[in-house]
């Protein structure tokens, strides 16, 4: 991959800083560039000790270094200054993404990707009337980016499909978990997910099924504690001694039940085509053997809890 280890962060905020912080420590240079000149001044100096406290949790190796490929930007074209990626983080309005992506796509070098950190608006709402559009796509974060790796890539219709690649590889090499939205949709991944949750969770409350103190345990205690190195297919998946399917005609019924979801998305060709995305068909000793590293890893998992102060 052609590049050259180099990103502009445009706005220094909450988000911003903490991706300073993830691409200086993946030895990335860092242009930070913000309306508030003493704003991005700030903003280094909480980089600097962020990169320490990852040093001290043993996260990266030298902080120093790291912090010394920060620099404050002293406007935009200085900011974007030969760089492989933009990471867009203003604030949360579809004016202002409109207008600094019409800025960045003027100002940037071509081959520059230009990635925004919205949480909530797709790029075809800010990007369709750019000649750059097809290098324009969402990164979105999860906070702090720096301490949580998952980035959700959700490009436009017109979104080139090596640009999100790359973009890909990129964050891939600064150690972040990138996932890709394979086409846009309102909340992206999480967010919907998290939608149904806590959707789920008001209402149980709210119905006098239980206290919010109890609910929070049911996750802390139970379903986090999967969740925290595998995730719902795979849960399942060790969840019945013959995998997906096996655990789809135990318990799809019921499910869909709770949910009042189609019973049919638990079967027949619906489930057909999961499995066939899924790619992996477990015999039963490999879903065995799988289920041996899960408690595993729920084990060291209860540990490292047992090692932490009580709250
Ligand atoms: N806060 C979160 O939990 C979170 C999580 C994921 C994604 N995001 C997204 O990240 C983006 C940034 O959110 P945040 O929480 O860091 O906001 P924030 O308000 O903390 O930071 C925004 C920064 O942008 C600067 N700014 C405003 N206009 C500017 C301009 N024209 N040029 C340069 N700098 C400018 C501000 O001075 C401020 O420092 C948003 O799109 C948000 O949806 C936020």
């Amino acid at each position: 991959m052609d590049v050259k280890n180099r990103v502009a962060i445009i706005g220094a905020g909450l988000i911003g800083r903490s991706w300073a912080i993830v691409f200086a420590g993946g030895a990335f240079d860092v242009a930070l560039y913000d309306v508030g000149l003493d704003l991005a001044e700030k903003a280094r100096t909480l980089v600097t000790q962020g990169l320490s406290d990852l040093a001290e949790q043993g996260l990266i190796d030298d902080p120093q270094t790291a912090a010394a490929r920060v620099r404050v930007a002293a406007n935009l074209a200085d900011a974007l200054d030969a760089v492989d990626l933009v990471q867009e983080s203003l604030p949360e309005s579809i004016e202002t993404k409109r207008s600094i992506f019409s800025e960045l796509d003027r100002l940037a070098a071509p081959e520059a990707i230009l990635a925004s950190s919205t949480s909530t608006i797709v790029a075809s709402l800010f990007t369709q009337s750019l000649k750059g559009r097809h290098r324009c796509l969402v990164a979105h974060p999860v906070n702090p980016p720096h301490l949580i790796p998952l980035v959700e890539l959700v490009g436009a219709p017109w979104t080139a499909p090596e640009i999100v690649a790359k973009a890909k590889a990129i964050y891939q090499a600064v150690g972040q978990a990138p996932i890709i939205v394979k086409r846009e949709i309102e909340g992206f991944i999480l967010n919907r997910l998290q939608a149904v949750l806590l959707s789920e969770a008001f209402r149980l409350v709210e119905d006098g099924y239980v206290a919010p103190q109890d609910l929070d345990k049911t996750l802390k205690d139970g379903l986090g504690l999967r969740w925290s190195f595998m995730g719902p297919f795979e849960t399942i998946e060790l969840n019945a001694p013959r995998g997906i399917p096996d655990y789809c005609r135990r318990y799809g019924a019921s499910l869909s039940a709770l949910s009042a979801a189609n019973p049919a998305i638990y079967e027949g060709e619906n489930l057909g085509r999961i499995l066939a995305q899924w790619e992996k068909a477990l015999t039963p000793d490999q879903v065995a053997t799988r289920m041996r590293w899960r408690d595993r890893r729920l084990a060291a998992l209860r540990v490292h809890h047992r090692s932490q102060p009580a709250d």
